[in-house]
């Protein structure tokens, strides 16, 4: 199964791909490919390793792509079903250009994992320069899109609505209200009209302790809705 997230950036889609890949390792191999070709982040999602540039997914999709994804999959230390693809912190951006061919490169990458892991979730950019975001929206099972209760939130959703049609991703897509203060979850669907598949709430301690938020009350709602969309991910594939 392949399951996207795209989102604005800075909406917690890296946070949530992290939280639905624990969820989805029960079931088999994950592998979480952080298409954000702009930041080093394989250093601190697999804690500990240190990568070659060669090992990068920026490598992985320049040129005339890879036949190999599997040399891009890093096993997680701690969680053997767990793996990651993404830029390192020894990338070069010079040594390699990502030209309207990458699209193609992150097209056969994405197919290749599919057949390397049971569920493959697309961590993609907010950017449409990602050259994920077109084989990602056309062929992903599910698309989730945290969408943050402000303005912000709803112009970035109604400039990507015409996109997302021409993709034509209609009945594949799961909004998700992200960062909400309050619960009034009834006011957000009314104000926007949308039904959301879940609310992920503002978890303070995210911003404070890098991510590990522990057991506060926030948290423990967070992950609660976070098995929500775990459900409803999984009944959509049975
Ligand atoms: N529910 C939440 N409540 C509060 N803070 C959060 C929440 N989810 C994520 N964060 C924090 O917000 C910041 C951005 O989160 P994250 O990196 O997951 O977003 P992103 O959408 O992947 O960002 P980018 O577009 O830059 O990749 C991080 O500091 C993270 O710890
Ligand atoms: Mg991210």
């Amino acid at each position: 199964m392949i399951i996207a997230i795209w989102g604005r950036d800075g909406t917690g889609k890296s946070t949530l791909a992290d939280a639905l890949g624990m969820l989805f390792i029960k079931q088999g191999v994950t592998a979480i490919i952080d298409t954000d070709l702009t930041q080093p982040t394989l250093p601190t999602r697999v804690n500990g390793k240190s990568f070659s540039a060669d090992a990068s997914l920026g490598k992985a999709v320049s040129g005339v792509g890879t036949e190999d994804a599997a040399k891009y999959l890093h096993q997680h230390p701690k969680n053997k079903r767990l793996f990651y693809a993404g830029l390192t912190d020894r990338d070069e951006y010079l040594s390699y250009e990502h030209g309207l061919e990458a699209a193609d490169a992150a097209k056969t990458f994405m197919e290749q994992c599919t057949s390397l892991a049971d569920t493959v979730i697309l961590d993609l950019s907010g950017q449409r320069t990602d050259p994920f975001v077109p084989a990602a929206l056309s062929s992903a099972d599910k698309i989730i899109v945290p969408i943050t209760p402000n303005v912000q939130g709803v112009c970035w959703l109604e400039a990507v609505k015409p996109f997302m049609e021409v993709m034509k991703t209609y009945g594949r897509v799961l909004p998700v209200v992200a960062m909400i203060t309050h619960p009034a979850l009834d006011t957000i669907e009314k104000a926007t009209d949308i039904r959301f598949a879940a609310a992920l709430p503002f978890v303070r301690e995210f911003r404070q302790n890098g991510g590990d938020a522990g057991s506060t009350p926030a948290a423990i709602r967070y992950y609660k809705q976070v098995q929500k969309l775990y459900r409803k991910l999984t009944e959509v594939a049975t």
